[in-house]
């Protein structure tokens, strides 16, 4: 009997150690990244470990691969896209989202995703009217800050923005006052799913009434536009193609999700870096002056700032909205990240690190590390090569890219070129002492500057 406990003690003590330890260590590492603001650096530090991009990446309850190695990229995202899913990974954004077109597989994402296309393409973005009319909330701020001299914090004018571009383009009205109790359950219940996602296998287990009720919140916002039947194009194609109330609630939530920070973050990166590197600021405002004088931007006005579009490039390649994201096999696959191939088993979580991959020296160069616009060039050939070599992957590439790529970088521009005709110039202003030269990110799946992006504003 000794012997057997004995025996029983052993083997726990070495499950506890092989497969708990690990984790716990993990999660340690991983506080301490939260703590300092910096953690899409943190997989840079096990790739150097391991003198590797592709390495393993347990979760509690299976095995796992992190990768920012452009050929298993491509496998994930293209050549294998047939036998590549999302959503067992994406399973803990159900209960906050529902099980939208970024959350299913199959049918259930791509029927969606055929019907919401046509609302995307190029024609369809190129209106201005909308961004106009919500930007004069945001100018009004930024003029009283002007006019008192004092200094502002442009990352939360730029998330109301966004939240009203994006309810306004889903939901047929800006969210206006009602946007601030939304957003905070939103970010409440996010707060939830992100640490259920770090339970792995086991994230259903988390469920606490803080989450009930944001998920609550977040149900009724939408839910109100959706009685009302006037709800606009985005609500009406999905209605009139038979999916149900709780399916289009569904899809938008998803959208939101996707569009909403990481429009909103790449406006307050562009401005973090600009106002850090006041030579590459003149060109663009000269670049503006140039092109459009005072007179409101088109989309060929903005096709034609060439200068002002390598900064948007090199603002996504450094800080990208999306640093990570995920995929599993629906069946049994092989990656090849170099020599050796590594076989996948159905449903293995593989995480695709867009952030270490766009500053890759051995692909991006020495000075990778560094804000240099002038690596784009004059023309799209950078641009089109570093993508074709799966290198640069903002948005993301083949079947699943962004829906919204073009919206987006046409509510950037168009919010920067308007916003440098509207002030003389914006100065960085230093209000934390951890606001040095070190980059800081919020803790956030989107993540945006830590520190906010606080600036003043010369007449
Ligand atoms: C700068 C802003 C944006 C960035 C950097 C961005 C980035 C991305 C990335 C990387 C993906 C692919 C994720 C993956 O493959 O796993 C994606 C998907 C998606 N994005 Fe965006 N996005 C932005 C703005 C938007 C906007 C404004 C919308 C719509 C209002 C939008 C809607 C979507 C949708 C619906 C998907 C899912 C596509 C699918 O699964 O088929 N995005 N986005």
């Amino acid at each position: 009997m000794p012997l057997l406990l004995t025996t029983l003690a052993v083997a726990l003590l070495t499950v506890f150690c092989c497969t708990i330890v690990p984790h716990l260590r993990r999660l340690h590492t991983i506080l301490h990244f939260i703590k300092t603001k910096q953690l899409p650096l943190y997989p840079g530090t096990l790739y150097a470990e391991h003198n590797s991009f592709t390495i393993p990446f347990p979760i509690p309850g299976k095995a796992g691969l992190l990768t920012a190695e452009p050929e298993c990229i491509k496998t994930m995202m293209s050549s294998e896209f047939k036998n590549v899913g999302v959503s067992l990974g994406r399973a803990p954004y159900t209960p906050l989202l529902g099980a939208g077109l970024f959350i299913q597989d199959g049918a259930r994402w791509s029927h969606p995703r055929s019907l919401l296309r046509p609302l995307f393409t190029r024609s369809a973005v190129s209106s201005f009217a909308l961004l106009e009319s919500l930007l004069q909330p945001l100018f009004a701020h930024v003029l009283a800050a002007q006019k008192s001299g004092e200094a502002i914090d442009l990352e939360p004018l730029f998330q109301t923005l966004t939240l009203d571009l994006t309810t306004a383009f889903l939901l047929g009205e800006p969210a206006g006052e009602k946007g601030k109790e939304f957003a905070d359950a939103l970010e409440e219940g996010m707060k939830h799913v992100n640490f259920s996602l770090q339970l792995g296998r086991f994230w259903w287990v988390w469920r606490p009434r803080g989450f009930t009720a944001a998920i609550r919140q977040v149900e009724g916002f939408v839910e109100h536009y959706l009685r009302r039947n006037s709800s606009g194009a985005f609500v009406k194609t999905l209605l009139d193609a038979g999916e149900s109330e709780q399916q289009v609630r569904a899809h938008v939530l998803n959208t939101l999700f996707a569009g909403r920070d990481s429009t909103a973050a790449t406006l307050s990166w562009v401005v973090w870096n600009l106002v850090r590197r006041r030579d590459i600021a003149a060109r663009v405002r000269a670049e503006i002056a140039d092109v459009v004088g005072d007179a409101l931007p088109t989309v060929q006005a903005l096709a034609e700032m060439k200068f002002f579009r390598a900064v948007l490039n090199e603002t996504l390649r450094l800080h990208p909205p999306v640093p990570l994201t995920n995929r599993e096999p629906l069946g049994p696959t092989v990656i090849l990240p170099g020599k050796a191939p590594i076989r996948l088993k159905q449903g293995e979580p593989v995480y695709l690190d867009f952030f270490t991959l766009h500053r890759r020296q051995d692909l991006w160069g020495d000075d990778a590390a560094a804000f240099r616009p002038e690596r784009w060039g004059e023309n799209e050939q950078f641009e089109r090569e570093m993508t074709a070599r799966w290198c640069f992957l903002p948005f993301g590439l083949g079947g699943r890219s962004c829906l919204g790529q073009q919206l987006a970088i046409n509510t950037v521009m168009y919010t920067i070129v308007r916003l440098s005709q509207k002030v003389g110039g914006l100065e960085r202003v230093v209000k934390t002492q951890e606001d040095g030269d070190q980059v800081r990110f919020t803790n956030s799946p989107v993540p945006a500057p830590g520190e906010g992006v606080w600036v003043a504003l010369k007449e």
